[in-house]
């Protein structure tokens, strides 16, 4: 099998839609692997922050993504040989991702890294341009959304459960700000790409999103019998 002939499932989104954890779960109903490329910007914000990098210094950051030390394993992430996983998740790196994330250099620097996840049997890969840039050629495309305000409930409930501090009316300023400033970027702007499936999920559970997923991938995978 070639590479491109392994199946991708591409998921999109703005901040808080549920990709992660609907990713997650179709890649373990298909047995695939997954990717959450948000991480690899939240580990490129955190290793920015701790060496003192301004987050507008584009040589700086292109140089942490081409150098990147993390390993991605079922149990977390580790960024130098330590364990980040709970850290990385923190607010204050999403909100400096998101700022790193405009940068084109940087974006491009990942594009083979983020590749590199495709293997047999399969990837389901979540982010803001995973149709349109890194998995062009994806299998299955959907665009996750929903009203704003039930994103920066469903973001603060998952904060308030991990013990974080957290205020709803920040976090409902937070998302807006974060959903700007990834639809206006000049590059790999965060918008439904063409060919890709909505699903609002305002209204809809967890269980009920993968469901529908699924049902999508196993329309494509019958028509390609
Ligand atoms: O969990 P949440 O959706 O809030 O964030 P995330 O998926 O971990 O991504 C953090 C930030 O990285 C986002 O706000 C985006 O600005 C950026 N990002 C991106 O530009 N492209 C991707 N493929 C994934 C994330």
């Amino acid at each position: 099998m070639t590479i491109n002939n392994i199946p991708v499932i591409a998921i999109d989104g703005p901040s808080a839609s549920g990709k992660g954890t609907v990713a997650r779960l179709v890649s373990e109903a298909l047995g695939f692997y997954y990717l959450d490329s948000g991480v690899l910007y939240r580990l490129i914000a955190l290793e920015a922050i701790q060496a003192k990098i301004d987050l507008n210094d584009e040589e700086s950051l292109e140089n942490i993504a081409i150098h990147l030390d993390t390993k991605f394993s079922k149990r977390g992430v580790t960024l130098r040989n330590k364990d980040v996983t709970g850290i990385v998740r923190h607010e204050t790196y999403g909100n400096a991702a998101s700022k790193v994330a405009q940068h084109s250099r940087l974006r491009e620097a990942l594009i083979n890294r983020q590749r590199a996840f495709r293997k047999s049997p399969g990837l389901v890969a979540d982010g803001r341009d995973m149709c349109s840039v890194v998995f062009p050629d994806a299998t299955l495309k959907i665009f996750l959304t929903a009203s704003v305000e039930i994103r920066a409930k469903r973001r603060y409930k998952q904060l308030m459960e991990k013990g974080e501090d957290v205020n709803i009316t920040m976090i409902l300023k937070d998302i807006k700000d974060r959903d700007t400033r990834d639809s206006v970027r000049s590059v790999a702007p965060l918008k439904q790409d063409r060919g890709s499936n909505l699903i609002d999920t305002t209204f809809m559970d967890v269980t009920e999103v993968v469901n529908k997923i699924l049902d999508h991938y196993s329309e494509i995978s019958v028509k390609s019998i």
